[in-house]
């Protein structure tokens, strides 16, 4: 029987490119280029399955491609909002993701931007490397202390629950939460949480905000002018979720008013496009949406591409089906 054909839409770590091959007739994109939108439709077409990642829009003009060959949409990453779920149903795709295997690396990553905001340590690096350290002195770059203060977490999903894990065991910090759905409540007394009924009121008391909801419609512009005036002065803001749970435009108006102190991103509005108003400031610490790089992870999610397409094309059902 021959072995169904599937497009990767960009590179993936070698070994799974390799393990690919094994089961599947795989088109790799070796240069690495992103595929245009008349590139994707038409891989929608010539293959049985599609593995997009991220950053590749899969909407409705993707999915409408004719004659469609493909059954199969296996996103390489655990948020799916560059896929027009509703319009890949109406076609009778099924749609898999990878959660689980980025849980930690991502917060780790939304630890780090913490620690590095708050101690203002990409802005040390800068200093040093630049010239400007003339040596110890008692008022040099002063930063904020992280052990013993309180993060606030707006959502409480796998990699909310693993970022208040490192926080209150490692930092010794009081965890507040919003979540409209939240885990069980043995859950929340494990991590330490304190749970609060809006949004708001978990602004209001953390000095820090860590945002790890999905990017839903509702979610959009969740950070806001007004929710952003409404963190306690002197806080700082992490997103390592979507770009466009934070409206940049008011957060770039809020740290030039010193409303807020500090941000730490990892995800932007027009990736990879950034405000180059945030660029030129000191207190905020930008990473190119690095949440899941680490080596084993990136394996790890393609391994889980794979295991869910194994699956589908054995007439099982996919362990991470979305749609
Ligand atoms: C995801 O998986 O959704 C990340 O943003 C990329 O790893």
């Amino acid at each position: 029987m021959s072995k169904p054909r599937v497009i990767v839409t960009r590179r993936w770590p070698q070994e799974v490119e390799a393990r690919l091959a094994e089961h599947f007739d795989v088109e790799l994109n070796r240069e690495d280029l992103p595929l245009d939108q008349d590139a994707l439709k038409a891989a929608f077409s010539a293959a049985d399955a599609v593995f997009p990642t991220v950053t590749d829009a899969i909407d409705a003009e993707v999915l409408a491609a004719e004659p469609l060959r493909a059954r199969l949409i296996g996103n390489f990453g655990v948020g799916f909002n560059n896929i027009d779920l509703d319009a890949a149903k109406a076609r009778g795709l099924t749609v898999t993701n990878t959660p689980e295997v980025l849980t930690d690396a991502t917060a780790d990553l939304a630890m780090a931007l913490l620690l590095c905001v708050a101690r203002r340590v990409g802005e040390g690096e800068r200093h040093l490397r630049d010239g400007a350290w003339t040596g110890w002195r008692p008022t040099h770059m002063m930063g904020t202390q992280v052990t013993g203060k309180t993060l606030g977490l707006i959502g409480l999903g796998r990699i909310g629950q693993a970022m208040a894990r490192r926080a209150h065991r490692g930092f010794d910090m009081r965890v507040l939460f919003f979540d409209p759905f939240p885990p069980a409540r043995e859950v929340v007394r494990e991590l330490g949480a304190e749970r609060r009924e809006t949004v708001e009121a978990v602004l209001e008391d953390s000095d820090f905000v860590s945002l790890h909801c999905p990017a839903t419609p509702e979610n959009r512009h969740l950070m806001n002018a007004q929710r952003l005036r409404g963190m306690k002065p002197g806080a700082f803001l992490i997103n390592t979720a979507r770009g466009d749970v934070v409206e940049e435009a008011a957060l770039n108006d809020a740290l030039g008013d010193g409303l807020i102190a500090g941000a730490g991103l990892d995800v932007f509005e027009r990736e990879p496009e950034v405000l180059p108003a945030l660029i030129a400031r000191e207190n905020v610490v930008l990473l190119p949406h690095l949440g899941s790089a680490t080596r084993e992870t990136r394996v790890a999610m393609g391994l889980k591409v794979l295991e869910n397409a194994v699956a589908f094309f054995g007439g099982a059902e996919p362990p991470n089906r979305v749609a």
